[in-house]
């Protein structure tokens, strides 16, 4: 069956004066809540990237979402961060996708690709061909590296070359095409946490000569290159960007976050992108400088150092900081986010990071909703996990 969602009949149902419950027009989808499931790797695809039967539930159970962004996928082998992240570079991982997007359609939801290319941040243990991290520049992260076999030494990446950068932006407009061949409602591309366009973006990693790097026009080149042509690709209003200023995630150094991210907005917002996503960081205000520069759709995200709450989530939105919230570490434990809160019930508390990452069911779709009468069960030992 074909899922593709159609842009303006997924209508919703009235508001009920909830602040997160009133629907809202994503560049003509219409979201009937201001609920978005962050995206988060939770390592369920096989060892060639090719999404399971597991993540089709995972997804499908969390439908309840305005709008799921997918764990990060990687765009090229180049990219892929652990051999269990899912790709989109091959049929047989779009074939498996379809089916993920089919289920969350016919549960009435809507679901993002996260396009995340790793950059240095992978090994090439975790790399499908064995190949060096590739990254703006040779500069090193710090380690450990997590790996199927155990934590290892970090490779100093190599630099792309220029030919190589505009490759990389093909790439990811090529992902794209396979996302809504995938039956995806657009992409939103990883420029947050340490990965790939965020090493462009951050003057610590990117020490190139070339027209992507040097001053801030150069440095947010990358990043403003894949938005066009990904937009290019699959039509702007399929495309959102996520950006985390001054995050320090990985090891990441950027003496004044500022000058660099104001420039970005003005340079994408002509694009017309369905929204920027931005995580919040205390070292860099984000969304008090960003936001009166924004005028498209904002989702806001406390950011890692601060979990999102019930009430931080519905501040966030009613105070107008953004239009929308993203929501992580509750997800993993509340299949019913939203449901929850339309029901006036709290969200089960999250647990620690034994529950982040891992294999099988357990502590991924077997996390009850609040209407199901069952109790969590203790995820299986997880060997290794990710950084995420
Ligand atoms: C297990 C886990 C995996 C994550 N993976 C990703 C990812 O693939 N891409 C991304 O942009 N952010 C990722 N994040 C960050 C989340 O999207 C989110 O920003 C973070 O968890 C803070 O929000 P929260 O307090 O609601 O959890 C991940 C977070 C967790 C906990």
């Amino acid at each position: 069956m074909t899922t593709t969602t159609t842009w303006t009949d997924r209508r919703t149902t009235a508001p009920t004066g909830h602040p997160l419950l009133s629907p809202h027009d994503l560049a003509g989808l219409a979201l009937p809540n201001r609920v978005v499931m962050a995206p988060m790797t939770r390592m369920r695809a096989d060892h060639r990237g090719v999404p399971t039967p597991l993540m089709i539930e995972y997804y499908r159970q969390r439908a309840g979402a305005a709008l799921i962004v997918s764990e990060g996928i990687s765009p090229n082998i180049a990219g892929r961060h652990h051999p269990l992240q899912p790709g989109l570079d091959t049929e047989e991982q779009v074939a498996a996708w379809r089916s993920v997007t089919g289920a969350v359609h016919t549960a009435g939801g809507r679901i993002f690709a996260q396009l995340m290319h790793s950059g240095r941040n992978t090994h090439p243990a975790n790399r499908p061909d064995g190949g060096i991290p590739v990254a703006p520049s040779a500069v090193v992260a710090p380690g450990p590296v997590h790996t199927l076999d155990g934590k290892v030494d970090p490779v100093v990446p190599r630099a792309l070359t220029t030919e190589e950068v505009r490759r990389t932006v093909a790439d990811h407009a090529e992902a794209a095409r396979a996302a809504i061949r995938a039956g995806f409602d657009g992409v939103e591309i990883h420029g947050a946490n340490g990965y790939l366009v965020h090493q462009f973006l951050a003057d610590g990693t990117n020490l190139r000569a070339d027209r992507y790097g040097g001053p801030v026009s150069g440095r947010i080149r990358f990043a403003v290159e894949v938005v066009e042509a990904v937009a290019d690709a699959i039509g702007a209003h399929r495309v959102g960007l996520r950006i985390s200023p001054g995050n320090k995630e990985g090891g990441m150094v950027e003496r004044d976050p500022a000058p660099t991210y104001r420039a970005l907005l003005a340079a994408i917002a002509p694009l017309g992108p369905a929204y920027l996503h931005l995580t919040d960081d205390p070292r860099y205000p984000a969304l008090d400088d960003l936001r009166p520069r924004w005028s498209g759709t904002l989702v806001g995200n406390t950011g890692e150092h601060v979990e999102t709450t019930q009430e931080s989530a519905t501040a966030l939105v009613a105070s107008g900081r953004a239009d929308l919230v993203s929501v992580g570490r509750p997800y993993i434990f509340n299949p019913d986010v939203v449901e929850r809160i339309a029901a006036g019930v709290a969200w089960a508390p999250i647990r620690g990071k034994d529950y982040h990452y891992g294999s099988g069911p357990h502590g991924y779709v077997d996390l009850p909703r609040h209407d199901a009468g069952t109790t969590l069960r203790t995820p299986a030992p997880i060997s290794e996990k990710l950084e995420e």
